[in-house]
Formats: C-alpha cells, structure tokens, sequence
C-alpha cells in the first residue's frame, strides 16, 4: 500500500536554509521512499492572498521550483506543480465553499488574528481582511482533498487547516457520498526531528526578523551571513559553552554524529569563534554546493522550467479531471443527456423512491428484513424472527419511535446494531473504520425520519 503524501509551498519569498532544513531537505528525503505517493506543489494561488506585487509572485514561483528541482526533488518519480496550472482546484473549491459552515471559518487562526489586531487598533474588525484571507483554509482543503492524500505534512501553524479539511471533507462525504467515501480523509503529520533551525540572532530563522541565511546566495553571501551569527564575548582559548549556542545548534542540522562530536569537543577546548564560523561554513559548502550550481542552472533556463511544470500538472490532472468529473455527478451538476434517459425510461417518470423495509423468509424458516435507503444502500440486516408478522410490527415501532430515539450500539469501530427493549433485533454492515460507521448511522436516522414524514 502506498500512502499519498501532498504538500504545498506558498510562493511568496526566497527560500532560506530554515525551509530548507525543515521543510524541503525532509520532504524530499520522504519523497524517495518507496512506498510514497508524493504531491508537492507551488501554492501560487495562496500566496495571491498575501502579496499583491506580481513581480514578486513571479520571481518566487521560479526560485522556488528551481530550488526544490536543485535540492535533488525528482519530477519523475513524484507529481510537482504549480496549483494555479489546475483549474479543477478552484472548481472544487467552490463545491466545498457551498458545504463549509461560516462558523467553521470564523475560527480560524489566520482570519482571528487580523481580526484581533483590528479590534486593538480600535478598527472595524474586517479591516483589510479579504475574502481570500477569509476563504484560505477552503482553497486548502481542495488541494488536499482533490488529490485524496492521506498524510500532509505541515508547520504548526497549519495543523488546524489540515483538521478544517478534515471535517469540510467529511461534510461532503456525508452530503454527497450515498455510503461512500468520496474523500479520503486527510491528517496532519508534523516532523518530530526537524526542530526550527535558529536564525543569525538566535530567534527563529524567518524572513520577518531579518535573520536568515540564505540557501542559494553566492559562496560571499553564505560567508557574510555566518560571519553576522551572533556568538558570545568569549576569547580564543576560553572554553565556549556549545548548548548555549545557536552557532552551535545549525551546525547540527547540517553535521554527521562524528562530525557534531568532534565540535564540541573543540568548541570545549577553546575553539575561537572565528574558527568555528569557518567550520559552520565549510560544512554548508558541502552539503549545498552542487546543488547551487544547479540553481544557477535551473534559475537561467526558465523555459525548461516551465515544461518540467506543465508535464507535472498535465500528470496531476490526468487525477483531478476524472475525479472532478464524479463530484459534479455527486452534487447534481449532470448532463441532461444522462437526466434524460432516466426520466424517459418507461414513457415517464420514475416515482421518487424513499427508504423501505423489504422481508424475506432464510431457507431454514426464518424471517428477516432488510432496510434499505431510498438509493438501495443496504443499512440492516435483521436478525431472524420466527413470527412473520415481527417485521411488520417492528417497522410500525422503529417509526413510530422516530430517528432519534433508536438506540444504536457501535461495535469496535465497524459494525453498529439496533436495539429495541434491550434487545437487538438488527445489524449493520461492516464499515472501514469509525467515520464511515458514524456516517452510516446518520443515513440511518435519516432514512428512519424520512419515513415519518
Ligand atoms: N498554507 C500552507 C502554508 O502556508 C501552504 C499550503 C497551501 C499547503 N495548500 C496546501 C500545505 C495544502 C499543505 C497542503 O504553509
């Protein structure tokens, strides 16, 4: 079984070694295990919403593309694209914007922050917050959900857009999915290892704090920002405290275990810290030396850029066409042409179908009924009752008890029966795991009101 991994880079700056320590070094890494199905893209419609400079929104698409092509990303083996070459992502984007409650988005961190700024600015509250701001985490979840991934790694930050996908994915699901999954149901998976690579002062490498190094700067760049790293006042020959360094902490997200052993030990020993930045140095040369000269290449050959990226969306949609395709059949978006057959099927139109209890006698004697919903999905199966007329009565009750108050029991996570007088009388299918059995109950109650209407 291989797993679907899906992940997307907002393009909006320069790569830095931050992101490349914690997020492209361990997807790529990731990417070339066998049993990966990897998905990365350049979320170029995400970074509309927060840049409004089309320069910058070009430059970083193509510096971010060459750097993860550099870095040793191969185009081959996964799909890389660029979000905005799928035009099924904005469709289904509004498949789901009809099915995501407000009150969802409302909560979301992004959208609650600027809203809080607001608030103790003493503005109104929706000052400067765009729809795209506001809609972000729906654009989100079609990136996931179109692709059906199944882990999405992430930063932090992005936890609860991964859960809203989660939960817009299910909604439809529930909606549209007549007892199947439509979506698969993503999770979050964060990297326990990759801690955030501190900056040049010792906060968290980011563009913010003007304090990153940068990841394909020339040799004289690199050199410039290591001498920039903040160390302390000690003089050559004075022991240097190692865990108290964050020279010495990006050392170590570059360095072998030997290689890492042996600078502290030094840095113990009196290592000058002039000494220790020429190490920090030499240690990044070799890890990125080539693949900057593969920047350079990438970076002056835009147009093979450009057909890397379309053969990678041309691949992608070879899956989001076709399945596009079987959502707008789901929520009713058809072709007359299949709507009219149907109806003219037998000179008229078909009756509306409704849920319906059908009885049946087992070879050894027994009764039983099924319950099916009004598109035939099987929802129970009875037990067996020796007196033909248990069906009946049984139906008549469950009506008569309505939806909510049957009582149904989930057992382990698969399987749900349905109790009457503390006994059970009838047993649900088997489920794939816990979301599909809560679904099916739902179908349930609701092809049991439906009856009482
Ligand atoms: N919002 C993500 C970020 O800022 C980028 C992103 C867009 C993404 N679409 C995605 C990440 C889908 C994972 C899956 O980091």
């Amino acid at each position: 079984m291989t797993t679907r991994i899906l992940t997307g880079i907002t393009t909006t700056g320069t790569p830095h070694l931050g992101n490349y320590a914690g997020a492209i070094r361990p997807a790529i890494v990731a990417s070339r295990d066998p049993q990966a199905d990897s998905f990365y893209f350049l979320a170029d419609y995400h970074a509309l919403i927060k840049c409004d400079d089309p320069a910058r929104i070009q430059r970083s698409r193509l510096e971010i593309a060459a750097t993860w092509l550099a870095c040793g990303l191969d185009a081959q083996r996964t799909t890389f694209y660029r979000q905005s070459d799928i035009p099924e992502i904005t469709e289904l984007t509004w498949l789901l914007t009809c099915v995501t409650a407000k009150g969802l988005l409302n909560r979301a961190h992004a959208y609650k922050a600027a809203v809080d700024k607001n608030l103790e600015g003493g503005e109104d509250p929706d000052t400067g917050v765009t729809m795209g701001l506001f809609s972000y985490p729906v654009l989100m979840a079609a990136d996931i959900l179109m692709f059906n991934a199944n882990k999405v790694p992430v930063g932090r930050d992005q936890i609860q857009h991964v859960e809203m996908a989660r939960d817009i994915g299910q909604r439809f699901n529930h909606l549209f999915g007549r007892g199947r999954e439509l979506f698969t149901l993503p999770e979050a998976v964060i990297e326990a290892e990759v801690a955030t690579l501190p900056g040049l002062d010792g906060r968290k490498m980011s563009k913010s704090y003007d304090n990153t190094i940068p990841l394909f700067g020339s040799s004289r760049q690199l050199k410039d920002a290591i001498a920039r790293i903040v160390t302390d006042s000690r003089e050559p020959g004075e022991p240097k405290d190692p865990d108290g360094s964050h020279l010495f902490t990006l050392y170590q997200a570059f360095a072998t275990p030997e290689q890492l052993d042996e600078f502290r030990a030094d840095l113990l020993a009196g290592l000058a810290w002039g000494e220790a930045k020429q190490r920090l140095l030499q240690l990044l040369e070799n890890e990125l030396g080539e693949a900057r000269e593969r920047y350079q290449t990438l970076i002056a050959r835009p147009f093979d850029l450009e057909d890397i990226l379309l053969a990678g969306a041309a691949k992608a949609r070879r899956i989001a066409t076709p399945f596009l395709g079987e959502l707008r059949e789901a929520v009713g978006l058809r072709s007359f042409r299949t709507e009219a057959h149907s109806q003219t099927a037998g000179g008229k139109k078909k009756a509306v179908k409704t849920a319906r209890f059908v009885s049946f006698r087992e070879p050894d004697g027994g009764f039983r009924f099924r319950f099916l919903a009004a598109d035939g999905e099987e929802l129970l199966l009875s037990r067996p009752f020796d007196d033909p007329k248990a069906v009946g009565r049984i139906s008549q009750q469950l009506i008569a008890l309505g939806a909510d108050a049957l009582e149904l029991r989930a057992d382990e996570g698969a399987q749900f029966s349905l109790w009457l007088d503390g006994e059970c009388m009838a047993d649900s299918p088997t489920y794939a795991d816990p979301d599909a059995l809560e679904a099916a109950m739902l179908r349930l109650r609701e092809a049991i009101s439906g009856l009482a209407d």
